[in-house]
C-alpha cells in the first residue's frame, strides 16, 4: 500500500492545520500504532491506528455519513443563512473537505449524504446515472390520483417549460402524502412537480438515495457512517 507522511495523514484526517500537527508531534502527543512518533515525515498509510492526546483519529482515506437532516439547516459547507449540515458533524468526526453530496432545501428533512470524496459524489450525482431519489411529500390539496401518477410517469413539463424524466408517484396510507421517486436532481424539483399539478408541498422528506433507505433509527440531526454494503449499493467502487 502507498505510504504518505504522517503529518499529511493527520492533517487530512482532522481539522488540524499542518503547523498544529507539527506542534502536537513535537510535544509527543501523537502515537502511531501505539507508539509516540515525533517525525512529521514518518511513513504512514490510510487507515493506520493514530491517536492524538490519547483520542483515536479516523484515518480512513474518505468518510461517508448518512445524516437525517432536520429542517432549518442548509445543505452547504458554509451558511450565511443559518447552520449547515457540516456543522452537525460532531467535532471528533470533522475533517477537512466534508460536503453534502447533493442539495436539499432548507425546509426539507431526511437523508443527506456527507462525504469528503469528490469522485464518489460526482459519480453519484452524474445526470447520466439517474440514481433515483425517493421522497415523502405532503401537499395542501387533493390530487386526481391516477391521472397525477400518469402525468409523473409520462414526464411532467414544469412551469418554465422544463421536460422531466419519468418519475413515480404513489399514494401512502396518509391522505395527501405521496411517495415520489425522481431520477434527476433539478432545483426545487419535487416542489415544482406538484406545483405543476396545482398543489403545494407543505412537508418534504428524502427517504432513500438509490437502494439505500434512510435509517429509521436515526433521529433528526443524527448521523452515522454508511456501511460497506450501503456504499456498494451506491456504487462507491464504480469507475
Ligand atoms: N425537491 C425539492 O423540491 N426540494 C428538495 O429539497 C429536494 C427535492
Amino acid at each position: 500500500m502507498k505510504t504518505l507522511r504522517l503529518d499529511r495523514l493527520l492533517a487530512a484526517s482532522t481539522e488540524l492545520t499542518r503547523s498544529e500537527v507539527h506542534r502536537l508531534l513535537r510535544a509527543g502527543e501523537v502515537c502511531l500504532g501505539g507508539k509516540p512518533v515525533s517525525d512529521p515525515a514518518a511513513p504512514a498509510v490510510w487507515g493506520d491506528a493514530v491517536t492524538v492526546r490519547g483520542e483515536s483519529v479516523c484515518t480512513a482515506q474518505h468518510v461517508y455519513y448518512m445524516l437525517n437532516k432536520p429542517a432549518g439547516v442548509v445543505s452547504a459547507t458554509e451558511g450565511k443563512d443559518g447552520p449547515t449540515v457540516v456543522d452537525l458533524v460532531p467535532p471528533a468526526l470533522r475533517r477537512r473537505g466534508l460536503f453534502p453530496a447533493g442539495r436539499l432545501d432548507k425546509d426539507t428533512v431526511g437523508f443527506c449524504l456527507i462525504t469528503d470524496d469528490g469522485d464518489f459524489a460526482h459519480r453519484l450525482l452524474a445526470p447520466r446515472r439517474h440514481v433515483p431519489k425517493t421522497y415523502l411529500a405532503t401537499v395542501d390539496g387533493d390530487l386526481d390520483y391516477p391521472a397525477a401518477a400518469a402525468a409523473f410517469e409520462q414526464g411532467l413539463v414544469l412551469g418554465d417549460g422544463t421536460v422531466l424524466l419519468s418519475a413515480a408517484l404513489e399514494r401512502t396510507s396518509t391522505a395527501r402524502t405521496y411517495r415520489v421517486t425522481v431520477h434527476e436532481g433539478r432545483y426545487h424539483q419535487v416542489k415544482r412537480m406538484f406545483a405543476a399539478l396545482g398543489v403545494h408541498v407543505v412537508a418534504l422528506e428524502r427517504i432513500a438515495i438509490g437502494a439505500v433507505p434512510l435509517d429509521p433509527l436515526l433521529e433528526r440531526g443524527e448521523l452515522r457512517p454508511l456501511t460497506a454494503e450501503e456504499l456498494r449499493l451506491l456504487g462507491q467502487n464504480d469507475e
